[in-house]
């Protein structure tokens, strides 16, 4: 006979305990469940409930996904991010918590533009959490979603579609090809790759193994060169007092202040993500 969801629910904990320790084990236990049809109110209120044959099957097979490291959010296919849910897969970055402060603090930069901004550019925009953040939020506003990866810009689309927001896709290589040497952007956003070579050693192995290693590491040495690339193409593109919002590596906010001055950018703040560390840059241009 099939065990009830209470019993099933323990089961599932201990085989993510192998990865996880306990606390994330049931964090993503009510996840999986939520997943196959019984959320965490319900799972709470009717513990006794026998589990259905197919929800039973569509846990086990999420169970060996997760045994093998793979991150939830690749395994159900969905992040969270904000208020919104995205169709997430392998071939884009799992959004991150940090990303959404980037994205509060991009809805308070705009509330507080001195005229109505009109054109904003995301570079690097993976799902297109932030792209479809900024344009749901703000639906006056152009908005242009930036990537070189097919993948990521197929997954982008399709989350824009489902969230009904209309944003302007573009492939190109930021750091190769020409821009829209014609277009003045009111606001630069962008969360590049920014992971030092060096740390990739020490890269958690669900992170290594399964996300897309050109959206974590710029190419080369230089860890800024993403940096070095938006504070030049901002210098020519922004328009007056024309803004960036760039999340940033916190051991290196020294440097890329240092390369958003030196291409004359003014009002430079640093900003701390909640676990402390500086992790967001706003300029002027
Ligand atoms: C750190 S991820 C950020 C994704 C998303 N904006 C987010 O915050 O979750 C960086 C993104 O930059 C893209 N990327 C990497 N190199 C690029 C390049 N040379 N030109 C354009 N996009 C690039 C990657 O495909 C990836 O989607």
């Amino acid at each position: 006979m099939n065990k009830n969801i209470a019993e099933l629910f323990k089961d599932a904990v201990k085989s993510l305990n192998q990865n996880y320790d306990d606390r994330e084990s049931e964090q993503i236990a009510y996840i999986l469940f939520e997943e196959i049809g019984y959320n965490k109110h319900f799972l709470l209120t009717n513990p006794e409930t026998i589990a259905e044959e197919k929800s039973i099957n569509r846990l086990n097979s999420f169970l060996t996904e997760m045994s093998k490291g793979r991150p939830v959010q690749y395994v159900i296919g969905k992040a969270y991010f904000l208020d919104f849910i995205l169709e997430v897969s392998e071939g884009v970055l799992i959004p991150r918590p940090e990303t959404e402060e980037l994205v509060v603090k991009a809805y308070s930069v705009i509330e507080n533009f001195p005229e109505k901004p009109q054109k904003i550019l995301d570079v690097g925009t993976g799902s297109g959490c932030i792209a479809i953040s900024l344009k749901h939020k703000f639906p006056d506003i152009e908005v242009t979603a930036l990537d070189n990866s097919t993948d990521a810009l197929n997954i982008a689309k399709k989350n824009a579609k489902k969230l009904g927001v209309d944003i302007h896709f573009l492939q190109a290589d930021f750091l190769e090809d020409e821009i829209a040497s014609d277009v003045y952007w009111d606001l630069i956003v962008s969360n590049p790759p920014y992971v030092k070579k060096s740390e990739m050693e020490g890269l958690e192995k669900h992170v290594r193994d399964f996300e897309p290693m050109p959206a974590l590491f710029p190419p080369g040495e230089d860890a800024c060169i993403f940096y070095r690339n938006i504070a030049a193409y901002g210098a020519k593109q922004l328009t007056e007092k024309g803004k960036v919002i760039v999340e940033i590596h916190p051991d290196l906010h020294k440097e890329i202040k240092e390369i958003f001055e030196a291409k004359g950018f003014k009002k430079i703040e640093i900003l701390k993500d909640f676990s402390g560390r500086k992790r967001i840059l706003v300029g002027e241009r």
